[in-house]
């Protein structure tokens, strides 16, 4: 087992805790970056979400693999970014070390299913906006193949009880590319939120989104914090900017959006 000083730079490293519930599987994802300017049966749904669109497929082409495998190589200056958003500080050494210690505990490569044809993998992607409160989304939420929320970091002690098999770890370099690609380098990182929902839609088919962006009276303040710096808690996330891409995605109908008011 891992010594506690480890864990607690696995919770870093994890600064985003998603939990991904199958409701045969835990599903997550490898997956191909093309999207090639036709739309033949793409997947399994009436709609595909990875159906060519100009502004979305060449965000989309920008992306590394979203998930940290033991073969993953990340740059310096993807690790400078990243440390940039870490509370504690540590060299890059220190970090290739625990990342190979990680992939001792952790499976070394992630384990997810391509698109098929013959498939048509639905995703709920539930953001923790205090607009999900008294919304009767329970249902068609669970009504999706995949479930994805976010959670705070502490809480991932429990999320690994439950099977360290499943545990998969966001790259860097995805959370890095959300930054600059997606959000243009604006605010300081990107929320968890919004890097859920980025990576949901390189995981799935068809993708709905429950609980984020502000309640009915404009209020923000459920958004969850990455960091748990106080001279950082607001401002950082750039909440509009991601809410307008989100509003975007609707548009341009790569997403469903589901305000809960
Ligand atoms: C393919 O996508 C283009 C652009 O979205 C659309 O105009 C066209 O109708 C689609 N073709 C098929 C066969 O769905
Ligand atoms: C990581 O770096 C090694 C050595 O430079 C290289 O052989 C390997 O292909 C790289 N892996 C990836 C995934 O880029
Ligand atoms: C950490 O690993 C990367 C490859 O993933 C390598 O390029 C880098 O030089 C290593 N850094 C240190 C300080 O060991
Ligand atoms: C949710 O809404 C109910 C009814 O309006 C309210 O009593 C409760 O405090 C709200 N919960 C939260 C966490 O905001």
């Amino acid at each position: 087992m891992l010594s506690r000083k480890a864990w607690v730079f696995i919770s870093l490293l994890c600064i985003t805790a998603i939990s991904v519930f199958s409701k045969s599987s835990w599903i997550l994802s490898v997956y191909h970056d093309s999207f090639p300017p036709q739309n033949a049966s793409l997947c399994g749904c009436d709609k595909c979400l990875k159906e060519y669109d100009p502004w979305f497929s060449e965000l989309m082409n920008a992306s590394p693999e979203p998930f940290l495998a033991m073969k993953s190589n990340i740059s310096q200056d993807t690790f400078t970014w990243w440390k940039g958003i870490q509370f504690e500080k540590r060299s890059f050494s220190y970090y290739n070390t625990t990342v190979e210690r990680i992939f001792q505990v952790f499976p070394p490569s992630p384990d997810f299913a391509e698109s098929s044809p013959d498939h048509c993998r639905t995703c709920a992607v539930v953001g923790n906006s205090g607009n999900l409160n008294g919304s009767r989304y329970g249902p068609l939420i669970d009504f999706h193949e995949i479930v994805i929320r976010m959670n705070h970091e502490k809480k991932i002690y429990i999320w690994l009880k439950a099977n360290k098999d499943l545990v998969m770890i966001l790259s860097p370099a995805f959370m890095k590319y959300v930054h600059f690609v997606w959000l243009k380098n604006k605010g300081h990182y990107p929320s968890t939120g919004f890097l859920t929902l980025i990576l949901s839609m390189h995981m799935c088919d068809e993708v709905s989104v429950f609980g984020f962006g502000a309640d009915r009276a404009g209020n923000w303040n459920h958004y969850y914090e990455i960091l748990k710096n106080q001279r950082l808690r607001t401002g950082n996330h750039h909440g509009n900017l991601e809410y307008e891409l989100i509003q975007e995605l609707y548009q341009r109908q790569k997403i469903s959006f589901f305000r809960g008011w």
